[in-house]
């Protein structure tokens, strides 16, 4: 199976760089406006899954959680915008305010994480990924 039905059937991962490679594999099938949102629990794995992106990409630079500037730009073989909405009002001055087409260009992937928080998305979705929280192990679906 390709990686997007498997995805659509639900991968479960035992360790971080298991849901690492699951994101590189997605990675190589993204267009080049990519956005992805990412919703699931506190502690998850977005963000992992989000390192793993960054990987399939060259980004040299570590991934930290965005969690204090609601953004994190990151440049490699494509642009990576790391956005966490969890602490954003529901405003729609949001997007103005992060002048985000003016910083991003294809080829990019937005990925978000608690899109829920935010009033609306300015390009069209690729990607609803779900994250879960299965004993100790993970699992990742998109839907
Ligand atoms: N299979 C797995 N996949 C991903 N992370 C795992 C896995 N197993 C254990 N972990 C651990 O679970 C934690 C996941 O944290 P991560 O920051 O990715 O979650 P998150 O969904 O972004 O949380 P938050 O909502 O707080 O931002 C990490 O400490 C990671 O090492
Ligand atoms: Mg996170």
């Amino acid at each position: 199976m390709n990686i997007l039905d498997r995805l659509k059937a639900g991968i479960i991962t035992s360790n971080p760089e298991e849901s690492q490679s699951v994101a590189q594999e997605l990675a190589a099938t993204l267009p080049p406006e990519a956005v992805l949102t990412l919703e699931g629990d506190l502690g998850a794995g977005k963000t992992t899954f989000v390192k793993g992106l960054a990987q399939a990409w060259s980004i040299q630079e570590p991934v930290t959680s965005p969690t204090f500037n609601i953004y994190n730009l990151y440049n490699g073989d494509r642009q990576l915008a790391h956005m966490d909405a969890y602490r954003l009002e529901n405003s729609p001055e949001i997007w103005d305010e992060l002048m985000l087409e003016e910083l991003i260009f294809p080829p990019f992937c937005l990925a978000i994480e608690w899109p829920s928080k935010l009033p609306f998305i300015p390009w069209p979705i690729t990607h609803k990924c779900y994250f879960s929280n299965e004993g100790e192990n993970r699992k990742i679906q998109i839907k």
